[in-house]
């Protein structure tokens, strides 16, 4: 079954095909980042208005790249939420469009869905393909979101813990700015923590013991803030030891919570997706000390980690009949709810 996927739940422009939810012909991402950077974040009506100019363009290429044409489509899927509406909605209009025009089954997908799923696909370049076995635990640490969630079958998902305050992305952009690193700040600051000590500071881990499947990350974010505050020469001499510090406390916390609430629950595979899990600190920390506790980790390539269309198109396979609605009734839900 061959998928067209469409993602622009926030900013960037996103189109893919897929077969068999798992095989990747074609992945194609426009992205926004040099329209926000002078403003610091993105500007909800700059990504909606690039969004309309760029998905025509980014649907075509995704089909001239995977050497296909509308005609070999067997469905279209797209994010309905949870994003920005302005941005769901060019997505949502276009799915829609083809769904018409093509006569193809249409699929509303979550967001978080399309994330998970993200650990079904294909690694480009490598020959052995083995699906997750389930029950595993994946942790999807995105921008918006750190949730834990217990995947019982590709079919049944339960959200066991999330974050009480700020998403880990979140934090990683809240602290870059602190540190002057600009937009986007996650992938800055990973690199600067890359030259950095991070035992130089200690930095509070949240929740680490408290035996719940919750994180929170506001604390944190404001200890870098204070300590700036009461060291401000740090700004300029020690900006590499406070990312890497950091970026130690955030790890730390994901890692030692992840691998807790597996054993927990009694499985022994931890997955991991959303933007954060392209940090490199994480998937190398989370390889270690999961495979030191015997556990399997599953980390998908670096292109499935931040938002893509493939993990939409993979999710629309996996959920099936749960996600298939009629082409009139795909709709636009900012705070879509998942499970
Ligand atoms: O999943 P994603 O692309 O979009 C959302 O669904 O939110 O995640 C974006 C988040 C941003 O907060 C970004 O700073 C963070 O992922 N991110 C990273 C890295 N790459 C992206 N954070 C830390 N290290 C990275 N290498
Ligand atoms: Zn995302």
């Amino acid at each position: 079954m061959r998928i067209l996927g469409i993602e622009t739940s926030c900013d960037d422009t996103a189109a893919a095909v897929v077969v068999d939810g798992s095989d990747v012909e074609s992945n194609v991402l426009a992205s926004q980042d040099e329209f926000h950077r002078e403003y610091g974040g993105v500007v909800p009506e700059i990504a909606s208005r690039k969004h309309a100019e760029t998905i025509g363009a980014v649907i075509e290429l995704a089909l001239r790249k995977a050497k296909r044409d509308f005609k070999d489509l067997d469905a279209v899927a797209v994010t309905c939420g949870p994003g920005l509406s302005g941005s769901l909605v060019v997505g949502v209009a276009a799915a829609q469009a083809i769904a018409y025009a093509r006569a193809l089954p249409a699929y509303a997908v979550n967001h978080l869905h399309g994330h998970l799923f993200a650990n079904y696909l294909a690694t480009p370049g490598s020959a052995a393909h083995a699906l997750p076995q389930t029950p595993f635990l994946c942790l999807i640490v995105s921008g918006g979101h750190t949730d834990m969630i217990l995947v019982e079958s590709a079919a049944k998902h339960v959200v066991i813990g999330r974050t009480l305050d700020d998403a880990a992305g979140e934090a990683y952009d809240k602290v870059a700015r602190l540190l002057g690193l600009g937009f986007p700040g996650g992938p800055a600051l990973d690199r600067l923590a890359q030259g950095g000590d991070g035992t130089a500071f200690a930095f509070p881990r949240s929740l680490m013991r408290d035996g719940s499947d919750n994180f929170s990350f506001s604390g944190l974010k404001t200890a870098v803030r204070y300590h700036l505050d009461a060291h401000p020469e740090h700004r300029s001499q020690r900006t590499a030891d406070i990312a890497a510090s950091f970026q130690a406390a955030v790890v730390d916390v994901l890692c030692a919570k992840a691998l807790d609430a597996a054993r927990r629950h009694h499985v022994d595979t931890v997955a991991l997706a959303g933007g954060v899990s392209a940090n490199s600190a994480l998937r190398r920390e989370l390889r270690l000390r999961g495979e030191a506790a015997g556990m399997r980790v599953l980390v998908p390539a670096l292109e499935y980690c931040t938002d893509n269309a493939a993990m939409i198109a993979a999710a629309a396979y996996y959920r099936g009949e749960a996600a298939r609605v009629e082409p009139e009734r795909l709709f636009v839900d900012p705070n879509f709810a998942w499970s």
